[in-house]
């Protein structure tokens, strides 16, 4: 039989790291939810809180941590534009620093180690799809550049650690990902167009919607993640995570539409200058190292998300103008 392990969650009571909390959990470890609420909630952990096997602690990353475990999983990181570029040197601290101490922890403790990093170090990609081998095409002085920067300068640490003191370490690449628990306002374009369908507002589409993005449901990543931590002594990665599957935003928007009985209209804008074309994950590392592929199609996972955020909006306030306000 397994033993429990105890494992640390940074970033624990955020979308992922709290779907992540429910997994570990539920597969018999011992959790430490390590948060500083930025962007996470207690709400997103409220149902763990009387668990034994479950720990929050308020922390901010950027600080050092003393804990004791055998598994560290570094999450903490505000994810979404709108959010990382809030305070921007706050999040190059919070990724930078917070590897920093994460590695430090994992050195200490003897712990393997794993780096939720992102699609975002491809930058703006000029191939598609990204294979990890792919180095990118960042912006080092740009709006983004703290998030993006941050995630590459995030992966250099890890592997001098790995090369330098032998951490045990797991580096994955985050595509485009959803599911409940997502923040409402973070501005990305699945809570932008289930908001706006369910408040009956048109549906902003910028271009003719041709474009294509492809969207990972939270409980495949959850599952990829897991096993990549679980995977083989001495595969490192970095591994991309997503779902290869390709839908146009005119698509995902009448797919929303249709599932939330909107009135909602689809109205176009100009396209913004840097929006890509396609944004793709090449997944053939995961399906070859993990035996990993998405399952959950598209359709199914709005339907969970979509009825995530109804409760959500009508909890906050039956009155239309609190809801504006989200
Ligand atoms: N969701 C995606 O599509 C996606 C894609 C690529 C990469 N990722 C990565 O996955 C991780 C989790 O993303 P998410 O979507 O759950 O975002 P999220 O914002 O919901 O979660 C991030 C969590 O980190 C916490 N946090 C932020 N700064 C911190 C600090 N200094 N100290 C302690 N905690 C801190 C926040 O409070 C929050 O709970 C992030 O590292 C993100 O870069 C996510």
């Amino acid at each position: 039989m397994d033993q429990k392990k105890r494992i640390a969650i940074t970033g624990g009571a955020g979308f992922l790291g709290s779907h992540l909390c429910d997994r570990l959990i539920q597969e018999g470890n011992d959790v430490i939810c390590i948060d500083n609420l930025f962007t996470g909630r207690k709400d997103n952990i409220r149902h763990l809180m009387d668990n034994p096997y479950f720990e929050f602690i308020r922390h901010d990353i950027t600080e050092p941590l003393y804990v004791e475990v055998d598994q560290i999983y570094n999450l903490a990181c505000p994810a979404s534009p709108i959010h990382y570029q809030y305070n921007p040197i706050k999040t190059a601290k919070t990724s930078v620093i917070g590897a920093l101490n994460c590695l430090g922890l994992a050195k200490r403790c003897n712990a393997k180690i794993l780096q939720a990093s992102t699609s975002e170090v491809y930058g703006d990609p000029e191939i598609h799809p990204q294979p990890e081998s792919y180095r990118g095409c960042v912006n080092p002085i740009g709006v983004r550049s703290c998030y993006d920067e941050g995630k590459r300068m995030a992966e250099t640490l890890f592997f001098d650690y790995y090369r330098q003191h032998k951490v045990d370490i797991k580096v994955i690449r985050i595509f485009n990902t959803y599911g409940p628990r997502m923040s409402i306002n973070d501005g990305r374009v699945v809570s932008n167009f289930i908001v706006q369908a369910l408040r009956g507002e048109d549906i902003t589409i910028y271009g003719d919607g041709t474009q294509t993005r492809s969207f990972c449901y939270v409980d495949d990543l959850i599952d990829g993640m897991i096993r990549m931590m679980d995977s083989r002594d001495g595969f490192t990665g970095p591994v991309n995570l997503g779902n290869p599957e390709e839908f146009t935003m005119l698509q995902l928007a009448e797919c929303i539409i249709g599932h939330t009985n909107s009135k909602s209209k689809i109205v176009y804008q100009s396209l913004p200058k840097d929006d890509p074309r396609q944004r793709k994950p090449d997944i053939e590392i995961a399906q070859r190292e993990l035996h990993w592929k998405p399952s959950v199609k598209l359709e199914e996972g709005l339907v969970n998300t979509i009825s995530y955020f109804a409760e959500k909006m009508n909890n906050v306030s039956f009155d239309k103008e609190e809801i504006r306000k989200l």
